[in-house]
């Protein structure tokens, strides 16, 4: 693993080091693999999920408790190309010169597909082209009866799980439970953003994952947790940072990681010495004028009331009662009527979130910087 230049680097999973905290969720999902429990990962976008699951891997083969198949499945569209990334998938954790990789190469290839080579990776990419959808299936019940006849535990993930309702096959999530429910070792993860999406596939009584699995809903970063983790990253480059800077850093970002780690990193990269208060609200002013033409994009996708009420939103930071008079009248809105049908709207394109807690619903605008933008702008 190749070492980043900046302690806060804003793709991939870079090890240990460089991942803050998740101490109770990594062991909670690793608890479930060894106890025969599934495991369902929500959260909101770019809260950290794909990070934990990596994180998770990585503890997983340090420790030899289990090999991992990590399928991304946003990239596949239909059964096939799930089938497929699957597969390849499989290739990847289990190589050629493996014994089981062998046996596993040999399989797929007496199903003749087409096998083409990362040009990075160098792993292989499997094509199986079949003309009857049952074929796939056939294939996934196959490679899933392999894999549990593996001495060491097999964990599969599957991240952006959501996206197998986009299939056009009819049963996606019937299909897919009857043939993952009779395995007895392998331990699956099913991760995703679309939170009500996911969350209904897997409580809603009438749905076929219902009850199957464990969620873990994966919350913000306690505050000193990642105080404590930004300071020793740049003490460690033998610079200072503010206690206030950090607050100023926190709360700018909704301690929301990718937020958080963005102005983390700009803060590094741009080499000051000692950080204070106010040079974070110089640099988190700068970022977002950077992202201005972005911005000014999303204006572009939305009717003037719906705008309107985003930047309504944003200003308040979090709304609890967005239909109430006090809420329309003091941003100029129009009726309640026309504040619910811009807000379902705004919620459907996800660029505003509502959360459910102890205290009731709340929303806010889902990008935090986009939120931090809209706030200041005149
Ligand atoms: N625990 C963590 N510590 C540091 N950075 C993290 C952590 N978790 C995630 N990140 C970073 O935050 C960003 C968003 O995380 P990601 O895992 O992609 O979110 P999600 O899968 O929920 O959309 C990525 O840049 C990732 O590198
Ligand atoms: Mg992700």
């Amino acid at each position: 693993m190749m070492t980043p230049d900046n302690p806060f680097p804003l793709s991939g999973y870079h090890g240990p080091e460089y991942f803050c905290d998740r101490k109770q969720e990594t062991d909670a999902i690793i608890r479930n693999i060894t106890n025969g429990v599934n495991t369902t990962l929500l959260s909101l976008r770019r809260m950290g999920k794909t990070g934990l699951l990596f994180h998770v891997m990585e503890t997983l083969v340090r420790q030899k408790k289990a090999q991992c198949i990590y399928l991304d499945a946003y990239t596949t569209q239909d059964l096939r190309a799930f089938t497929n990334a699957l597969a390849s998938a499989a290739l990847k954790t289990f190589p050629e010169k493996k014994p089981f990789g062998k046996i596993l190469l040999e399989w797929i290839k007496a199903m003749r597909p087409v096998i083409s080579f990362d040009p990075v990776t160098g792993s292989p990419e499997i094509e199986l082209d079949f003309k009857q959808p049952e074929q796939f299936e056939h294939t996934l019940s196959g490679l899933f009866a392999m894999l549990e006849k593996q001495d060491k535990r097999v964990v599969v993930i599957i991240d952006e799980f959501q996206q197998i309702s986009n299939f056009p096959e009819k049963n996606m999530e019937a299909r897919l439970r009857s043939l993952i429910q009779h395995l007895k070792q392998t331990r699956f993860i099913f991760c995703g953003s679309d939170q009500h999406l996911l969350s209904d596939m897997f409580n809603n009584v009438k749905r076929p994952f219902f009850a199957s699995t464990q969620t873990i809903r994966l919350n913000p970063i306690p505050d000193p947790i990642y105080a404590a983790f930004i300071e020793s990253k740049f003490q460690k480059a033998k610079r200072k940072i503010d206690s206030g800077a950090i607050d100023f850093i926190l709360k700018f970002s909704r301690t929301h990681t990718f937020y958080t780690q963005s102005l983390c990193n700009r803060l590094y990269a741009d080499g000051i010495k000692h950080i204070k208060q106010e040079t974070v609200a110089i640099t988190a002013l700068r970022l977002l004028s950077e992202q201005e033409p972005v911005f000014f994009q999303y204006r572009s996708l939305l009717t003037m009331q719906q705008w309107n009420l985003l930047r309504a939103i944003a200003i308040e930071d979090t709304v609890q009662k967005p239909h109430s008079k006090h809420f329309i009248m003091k941003h100029q809105l129009e009726s309640a009527s026309n504040v619910q049908r811009s807000l379902d709207a705004l919620i459907k394109k996800e660029m505003v979130y509502k959360e459910q807690t102890e205290d009731g619903v709340f929303y806010r605008v889902y990008d935090c910087f986009l939120s931090r933008w809209l706030s200041k702008m005149r």
